[in-house]
């Protein structure tokens, strides 16, 4: 079965993480995001997957011309100009002619595809959308529906006085091919105010499939903060972490006074010197260097990062190559030193 995942968007949001990596391409346990959910999609026989893309795709082709071991066909969908949600995947599935699965390429989430699937089918619907209850809906595109799970209203980032529901687009969507007649060719066009309206008005067999599994968005720094601690605790899954207790690459030198506490994840390469402390969750890329008497805790560092002696990285975020000064302290931080760069 197909699926479309759009990771066309800038990622503004999760700055300055992206002015390093594109937002798919952002490190979850070491892995490039668009890994993870492209893996747990196979997991479900989804194996023909398409990524829409615009916006800087030269670091997501270079990665996947490398990792062949997908057991998923991979293409590519590329957009000369932002052609939004909608506009994206006409571009990209102008020829299907059987159900697809559409992902916002920015949604972890333990969503159980199979079943969503059945239910679209079952439903004889002509569009299957995923929803997720959360606390705080105003953030979000609200969707309400009927006892019966068909899809009566959206409501886009609703003020406190106008929240009728909880549920929310998870943004994953079953469509048969007829939904691509409501999205113009060659234009910005969105699902959540273009397309879903325009079916709720013809009064098309829309329904919704609503699920506690786990979800995220990672939007911002702290989404994506709490993505990594939440699949090293266990509290998410995906097929590249089983959620161990402590695992050192290949070719690291840990001095044996140095005290982990799991669960740690240590790429390759990593050195941690005489009396310092790594606390879990925590993930280090390669070629870290801790030096003796430094402090990380619940912290992720992507690659090359230099930590000085007695220096303390609490509840943070460090982009590759970062050099943290001796005793240097950083508690609820995200650190890049990189400037942004160039389209
Ligand atoms: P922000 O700039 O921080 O809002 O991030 P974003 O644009 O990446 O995210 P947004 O929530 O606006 O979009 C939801 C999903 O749709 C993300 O996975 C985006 O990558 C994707 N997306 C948004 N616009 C486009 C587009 O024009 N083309 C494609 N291919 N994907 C898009």
């Amino acid at each position: 079965m197909k699926a479309i995942i759009l990771v066309g968007g800038e990622g503004t949001r999760l700055r300055p993480l992206t002015y390093s990596v594109v937002k798919p391409m952002v490190p979850v346990a070491n892995r490039p995001f668009i890994e993870h959910v492209i893996r747990k999609l196979a997991l479900h026989g989804i194996d023909d997957i398409v990524l829409a893309m615009g916006y800087r795709p030269d670091s997501i082709y270079a990665y996947f011309k490398d990792h062949r071991d997908l057991d998923v066909k991979l293409t590519y969908s590329l957009e000369e100009k932002p052609l939004g949600t909608a506009g994206a995947v006409k571009n990209a599935g102008r020829h299907i002619k059987e159900s697809v699965f559409v992902l916002n390429g920015d949604c972890f989430s333990d969503i159980d595809y199979s079943e969503m699937y059945r239910q679209h089918k079952h439903n004889q619907a002509r569009a299957t959308i995923a929803l997720t209850e959360v606390d705080d809906p105003t953030r979000f595109g609200v969707v309400e529906t009927d006892e019966g799970g068909r899809v009566l209203r959206f409501i886009e980032k609703p003020g406190w006085e106008d929240v009728t529901s909880h549920w929310i687009n998870a943004g994953v969507y079953v469509l048969d091919p007829e939904v691509l007649e409501y999205i113009p060719d060659d234009q910005f066009y969105m699902f959540e105010n273009g397309v879903f309206p325009s079916m709720l008005e013809k009064g098309e067999p829309f329904y919704a499939y609503r699920s506690h599994a786990y979800w995220i968005d990672m939007g911002t720094p702290e989404q994506y903060h709490r993505i990594n601690s939440d699949l090293l605790l266990g509290n998410c899954s995906s097929p590249l972490h089983v959620a161990r207790d402590i695992i050192i690459g290949e070719g690291c030198e840990i001095h044996p006074s140095a005290h982990l506490t799991g669960p740690v994840m240590l790429a390759g390469e990593c050195r941690v010197g005489a009396e310092a402390s790594i606390k879990g969750p925590a993930v280090l890329g390669r070629g870290c260097r801790i030096a003796g008497g430094a402090v990380i805790e619940n912290s992720l560092l992507w690659d090359d990062i230099t930590v000085a002696e007695g220096a303390i990285i609490i509840n943070s975020i460090v982009a590759s190559g970062a050099k943290i000064d001796k005793r240097q302290r950083l508690e609820g931080q995200t650190i890049n030193h990189r400037a942004p760069t160039a389209k």
